[in-house]
């Protein structure tokens, strides 16, 4: 219960609080609205005693007027209150999703590799959307259903608190019984979100993976996996409907109760006289007006365990803090073109090193390669100058300042990093490359788009520059996808360049375009490339070579080749590959 009233005070605090006037407003309306319930019920002791009973006919128009104005008030406030909840009710649920969007982008690389995108989706979607529901339940009235309670036992109680006593004999009976479905709710409640969760995970994996998919004919299987958890959302789904509707059921058993024992004392009283028609009426009302809005209260309580569940989900990812932040004391980033050292770095992946003191320079304005067997750490050298992960030791460098001494999106604004698979939007060809910006004068995109060889292919497209990149670019083909990659970066105009494997899914034809829009990328910037097929770095100011987190060679191609080492084995073997072919 403690940790449930400190969800609510976080949800209140962060996303309630700066919407309080107009919960106020609602609130106040719903009070109006609950109240008209105890006044409804006390209209029945006139109406009994001094009209129906007492046969006065100026009673019976002033007591039809006040029925009547009390029912204009409680549609008029029910509407006002509906309105400002709903408002305020989309308002915070959007406000929850954009924050939690920008907070999970801010999370590190380790986090995002266990919580897949179909995962996070979930807890963006699902979960607020669970949240949500605590705001159907505020507008459905739970504020007007405490106060109807109040005002109708107010009136009970006026007219006998004996009686009001005798109708309350089952509520101790209902608590233990209250506690435990409330725990059962909450139990099911979150197994049916990880299910939820689950199952967008494989969405997402089946529709991303769907050419894999069909190639290795895993239709059936998949089908297959998705039935399971679908077949186990169900059971959950049902076991916490279960709880949820069996505490209203647990009102009614103690209503009946309650009923029964006031019949058998205050039918006698009314029988030997010492009550009016008019006061039994008017408490029975109460009583009777009393039940709707307790059931509605006590099922608040299985829904709100089922918003509970996502609300501790929601508050533990947007308590995550990411390990890689800005420094307090942010130096600003270097000027000009600069040169970038590493220093024994070391980094370790759990418990395998990857970089065992990696150190190299790679000269300002000058092209360094990265070569080395797959796996080596090429990679993971990219990931650490742009800070995607930190070394567990050593340091870097760019332009003398210490990569983890500047922001990180000053670290990050000094790169372009082309890769081997340009990520396109599901977009224009132009916002592709403009990616938002406005600034662009159209010469200079125009020189762009002729300097990346993309002026070579967008007057082939239907709507040329206009025309939709498709799902993850899919309408263009790989070597269009690493042009477009390749203006954007030209337009970014970077001080430094990271080429990784940029063409190495390309077919030949298409690979010796890239590189032509490549090498004029190049200029002038400090570049790191890393290249599977040594005969595109051949003309590198530099060559590292780089094995199982080592560098073990450095020079030109002609030195390295005169030194007959690793680099002089890794070309001889693709020399004979190449003649082979
Ligand atoms: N995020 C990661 N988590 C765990 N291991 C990783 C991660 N990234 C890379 N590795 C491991 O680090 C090693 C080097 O990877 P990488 O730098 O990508 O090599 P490459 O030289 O082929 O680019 C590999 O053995 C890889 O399995
Ligand atoms: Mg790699």
């Amino acid at each position: 219960m403690k940790q449930e009233g400190s969800l609510l005070f976080w949800l209140g605090r962060r996303y309630l609080w700066r919407y309080r006037w107009q919960i106020v407003i609602a609130f106040i309306f719903m009070m109006l609205e609950g109240s008209m319930f105890g006044f409804l019920s006390y209209m029945m002791k006139p109406m009994f005693d001094d009209v129906l009973v007492g046969g006065s006919r100026a009673a019976l128009t002033w007591v039809g007027m006040a029925i009547f104005t009390i029912f204009m008030i409680r549609a008029l406030s029910s509407i006002i209150q509906k309105v400002v909840l709903t408002r305020v009710s989309q308002k915070t649920v959007a406000d929850i999703r954009n924050d939690l969007l920008a907070h999970l982008m801010q999370l590190d690389g380790s986090f995002h590799q266990k919580h897949g995108p179909g995962y996070l989706m979930q807890r963006i979607e699902g979960d607020v959307g669970a949240v949500s529901k605590v705001w159907s339940i505020l507008i459905t009235g739970t504020g007007r259903d405490v106060i109807a309670l109040v005002s109708l036992f107010g009136v009970a109680i006026g007219m006998d608190w004996r009686w009001t006593l005798l109708a309350l004999v089952g509520v101790p009976l209902m608590i233990a019984p209250t506690v435990l479905l409330q725990r059962y709710v909450r139990k099911y409640a979150r197994r049916a979100r990880d299910i939820s969760a689950g199952l967008s995970t494989r969405l997402n994996e089946v529709f991303h993976g769907i050419v894999p998919i069909k190639l290795n004919r895993l239709e059936i299987y998949e089908a297959n996996r998705y039935k399971a958890l679908t077949k186990e959302r169900i059971r959950t789904s049902v076991a916490s409907s279960l709880g949820q509707s069996a505490i209203p059921g647990l009102i009614d058993v103690m209503s009946g109760i309650g009923i029964l024992a006031v019949l058998l004392l205050g039918g006698g009283q009314i029988i030997s006289g010492e009550k009016s028609v008019g006061d039994f009426m008017a408490f029975f009302t109460a009583i009777g007006l009393a039940f709707e809005p307790l059931r509605r209260l006590g099922a608040v309580s299985g829904t709100w365990q089922i918003a509970a569940a996502s609300i501790e989900r929601i508050k533990e990812l947007l308590e995550l803090e990411p390990e890689l932040r800005d420094p307090p004391h942010p130096v600003p980033a270097p000027k000009g073109c600069p040169e970038i050292v590493l220093r024994d770095v070391e980094l370790n992946y759990s418990e395998s090193a990857v970089l065992r003191g990696t150190s190299f320079t790679a000269e300002a304005g000058k092209t360094t390669a990265l070569v080395g067997a797959s796996g080596a750490g090429k990679s993971t050298v990219f990931n650490v100058l742009t800070r995607l992960v930190d070394p567990d030791a050593g340091e870097v460098t760019i332009g003398g300042v210490r990569t983890d001494a500047m922001r990180l999106a000053d670290l990050r604004g000094l790169f372009s990093v082309v890769s081997q698979d340009a990520l396109l939007f599901e977009d224009s060809l132009r916002e592709n490359i403009l990616l938002g910006r406005e600034d662009v004068p159209d010469e200079r995109l125009d020189e762009v788009l002729e300097a990346a060889h993309v002026s070579d292919f967008v007057p082939r497209l239907p709507d040329g520059l206009d025309s939709r990149a498709g799902s993850r670019g899919s309408n263009l083909s790989g070597g269009q996808r690493q042009r477009v990659a390749i203006a954007r970066a030209l337009l970014r105009d970077t001080p430094i360049l990271l080429l990784d494997e940029a063409t190495s899914a390309l077919d030949a034809a298409s690979e010796q375009v890239v590189q032509a829009a490549l090498d004029k990328l190049s200029v002038g910037r400090t570049t790191l490339v890393i290249a599977h097929r040594l005969s595109t770095i051949r003309n590198a100011d530099k060559i590292v070579v780089m094995d199982a987190g080592h560098v073990v060679e450095e020079g030109t191609h002609d030195e390295l080749i005169a030194l007959g080492g690793a680099y002089a084995r890794l070309h001889a073997m693709q020399f004979e590959d190449e003649q082979t072919v």
